[in-house]
């Protein structure tokens, strides 16, 4: 890696990781993630998805070689955030967004702004009066069963004529966004240089958006959130219908400046990639789940009891792959054991500053010789072996300092989580069908 003292990010990011270090202290251990055992999906939602033509439609041509819906994904580290950035447009005509990529929650949702003509440079960045194809879902539709509701406020009103479908999504650091459950058209630059729009995306207008990761800092550059995960209304199960229910993205290096650009591409990807079985639990659809089998610093695996890694009867623990959270959070035996082998094995003295919030800090002030920071690696069920490099988990937060930047998960309720920083650099394929997940170092490496 570059020195990073020369780039001109290194404030930022100085700053970003004083951010994740007051997120990540919060009262919940996630930057965002949804409620769980809400459990808004009625038994068949995606039939109500298609019940009276909701399904979406693809207006492009079918071709035999169809191109894929590619939307460019950045960094948003310039902004001070920990998230990845998603371009995407929405309406007619379209208005240029950039969404927060979560492959932990499933609704997308934007930041709405009533205005039609006079729109103030600070109001809301989506405009539904500006679009020709807006269009909020009646509460008696089926899709309107879809998305949680506000409490206290029935939503649907049998004496009104035209009531429209609220929705509430909730995050677990008590963030919620509350809106109308809408359609619109939704277009995308896609593989061989075509425009790809999508009619009837089911999406949430939110009016009303507040809690510490959407409207602090975290959500700097954000103007709302591109649902990813597993359950029926996100973005993904929406489109991938027509693309084999796959979707795959490349997250590069933060620090890189000006920050790189790179892919979320809908339908198949690559391959040649190395798979691990995707795990379902009931009670958490929205998540992707993976098991890991066991943990190795430098080739030489670590005495941690496998059943921590486990789903308990109660939905409770499993890890998860998530895009929307930033540092990567493991059971905390497990986060014990790895600290120690690592406070052994490293070759670099330690901070005599300490940076709040991380219990090993590097002084760096020397540079860091090849070699000297132990290499960790997670052996997922199916037997694939995932190795990120340590810039993934050794993370810079301050100047000549370098973190171990993991955190323990001390709850019972937890489960552990491998956020967007431990993903940098790699391609990850999620392939609802087959239930695996894809991942190569192949093709997403930094622009040299
Ligand atoms: C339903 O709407 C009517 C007319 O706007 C209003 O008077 C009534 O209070 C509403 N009922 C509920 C339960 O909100
Ligand atoms: C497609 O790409 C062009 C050139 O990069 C860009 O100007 C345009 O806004 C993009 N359109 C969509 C719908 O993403
Ligand atoms: C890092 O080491 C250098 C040289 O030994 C020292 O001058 C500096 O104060 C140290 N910085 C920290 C934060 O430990």
């Amino acid at each position: 890696m570059a020195p990073f003292i020369s780039s001109p990010l290194s404030l930022l990011t100085f700053l970003l990781l004083l951010l994740l270090l007051f997120l990540s202290s919060a009262a919940s251990h996630h930057l965002k993630l949804p409620l769980l055992h809400l459990n808004p999906y009625p038994p068949t939602p995606s039939d109500a998805l298609s019940a009276d033509n909701h399904r979406l439609s693809f207006l492009f041509s079918a071709s035999r070689k169809h191109p894929r819906p590619r939307l460019p994904v950045t960094s948003a580290a310039s902004f001070g955030s920990g998230q990845y950035l998603v371009s995407l447009h929405l309406g007619t005509p379209p208005q240029p967004l950039l969404l927060i990529a979560d492959t932990g929650s499933d609704l997308t949702w934007v930041s709405c702004s009533a205005c039609r003509r006079h729109c103030s440079p600070n109001s809301a960045p989506f405009r539904p009066r500006r679009s020709a194809t807006f269009c909020p879902h009646h509460c008696y539709n089926p899709a309107c069963n879809l998305v949680p509701h506000p409490k206290n406020s029935p939503h649907c009103n049998r004496t009104r004529l035209h009531s429209t479908c609220r929705y509430q999504y909730s995050y677990a650091d008590g963030s919620v966004t509350t809106g109308f459950f809408s359609t619109e058209t939704t277009s995308f630059n896609a593989t061989a240089g075509k425009i790809l729009k999508f009619q009837h995306f089911n999406f949430g207008c939110g009016f009303w958006n507040s809690g510490p990761s959407l409207s602090g800092p975290s959500f700097n550059g954000g103007d709302g959130v591109l649902g990813l995960g597993r359950g029926p209304i996100s973005f993904t199960s929406q489109l991938g219908r027509d693309f084999g229910h796959k979707f795959s993205y490349c997250l590069m290096d933060y620090t890189l400046s000006p920050p790189p650009t790179s892919y979320l591409l809908i339908g198949a990807g690559k391959s040649k990639l190395s798979y691990a079985p995707l795990l379902v639990n009931p009670l958490a659809p929205t998540f992707y789940y993976i098991k890991i089998e066991s943990v190795s610093i430098d080739d030489v695996k670590l005495r941690i009891t496998p059943s921590i890694w486990a789903i308990d009867e109660y939905g409770n623990g499993g890890t998860v792959v998530d895009s929307g959270t930033t540092l990567t959070f493991l059971p905390e035996p497990a986060y014990r054991t790895i600290l120690a082998v690592f406070e052994r094995l490293v070759k670099l003295p330690e901070s005599a500053n300490p940076v709040p919030g991380f219990d090993l800090c590097l002084n760096v002030s020397s540079g860091v010789p090849r070699a000297s920071l132990p290499q960790l690696s997670f052996k997922l069920g199916g037997g694939a072996v995932f190795k990120p490099p340590p810039r993934n988990y050794f993370l810079d937060a301050a100047e000549d300092v370098k973190c171990l930047g993991l955190q323990p998960v001390t709850t019972d309720s937890g489960f552990a989580v491998i956020g967007n920083l431990m993903q940098q650099g790699y391609t990850f394929e999620f392939d609802k069908d087959r239930s695996r997940l894809g991942f190569t170092r192949r093709g997403c490496s930094a622009p040299p």
